[in-house]
């Protein structure tokens, strides 16, 4: 039996797996657990089963000793793993990508309908008690039917999303380190550009990229200024990404239309100048929120550990 260490809530199912084979102790209250607590309880540790909120770090590799075999992420970005930290010491890590492709897809569109149809602006308006009737200025939105999405990241979330857009009528453009297979490309439709062209012909813009040294701000003050003033922003991908000062100043100023975000650059702090704006839709990273999403994530994260504690390869390895 092995000792398998979970940083924090996950469903029973992925729970009942891990215990079925091994010793597991996991932290179980609602709130995040500690750097100490979680420092302490690693030692020892041969699996780690992390949620995206703890830092895989050296600090904590070394914490947790020289038998530690394998950090199985619960989220299918691994952006708190240092990766070559890990590799440097034999640990295999593993995140979850394929079972939230839906789910975040959903988001992104959610959010793209929130900000262009002016929901929450909506919504907040109606529980303000504030009075109101139907006008024919009212609220005015932007359709999407026959505009263009321009999609940055065209990996199974960015692909999910493109096809959610044509059933809504919108041309897709995107860009990626690589094309994407031809027949997906010709049944969505989907052209791949460059960023600078994607920024110029796109009325909304969506962001599916990893987020790593390359693309820290890949969004800032001069890729907003490129964009057309009736566009939209959406990210939910990793908030740092965007550059949430430069995105609150040109949401103020009118450079773009409105933006949706599902993350942010110092969660769960958000920027105060977005919280003031009235085009921006803000939801708490709910990208992967649905019981079905949540409890695949967890279970493939345990078969990861589960795999590698056997001497098996995991399903879904960090290359
Ligand atoms: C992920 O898996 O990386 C998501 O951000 C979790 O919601």
């Amino acid at each position: 039996m092995s000792r398998v260490v979970v940083t924090g809530r996950i469903p029973d199912a992925a729970l009942e797996k891990l215990r079925a084979e091994h010793e597991v102790d996991a932290w179980t209250e609602a709130d995040s657990i500690g750097r100490d607590e979680l420092l302490s309880r690693v030692s020892g540790a041969d699996a780690i089963v992390s949620l995206l909120t703890e830092r895989i770090d050296p600090e904590l590799l070394d914490a947790a000793g020289p038998q530690l075999k394998v950090v199985a992420n619960v989220a299918v970005g691994y952006d708190n793993i240092d990766v070559p930290a890990c590799t440097e010491r034999d640990v295999v890590a593993t995140n979850t990508p394929g079972v939230l492709t839906e789910a975040t897809a959903d988001i992104a569109f959610g959010l793209i309908l929130m900000s262009t149809r002016r929901l929450g602006e909506g919504e907040r308006l109606i529980r303000s008690g504030q009075a109101w009737k139907w006008g024919m200025f009212f609220l005015l939105g932007s359709g999407l039917q026959g505009k263009t999405l321009g999609i940055i990241g065209m990996g199974g979330i960015g692909q999910a999303t493109a096809r959610r857009a044509k059933a809504f009528g919108m041309e897709v453009v995107y860009q990626s380190r690589s094309e994407i297979d031809p027949s997906t490309a010709a049944e969505l439709g989907a052209r791949r550009v460059d960023l600078d062209e994607l920024l110029a012909v796109s009325d909304v813009v969506s962001v599916h990229c990893p987020y790593g040294p390359a693309t820290r701000h890949l969004i800032g003050a001069e890729q907003l200024a490129a964009m057309k003033d009736s566009a939209y922003l959406i990210n939910t991908a990793r908030g740092p990404i965007v550059d949430e000062a430069a995105l609150a100043v040109a949401l103020r100023d009118g450079t773009i239309a409105g933006a949706g975000l599902d993350v942010f650059e110092n969660e769960p702090q958000v920027h105060p100048d977005l919280l003031d704006l009235e085009n921006v839709a803000l939801v708490p990273h709910l990208g992967s929120a649905t019981i079905e999403t949540r409890t695949a994530m967890a279970t493939l994260a345990a078969d990861n550990a589960l795999a590698v504690l056997r001497g098996d390869e995991p399903p879904t390895p960090v290359r």
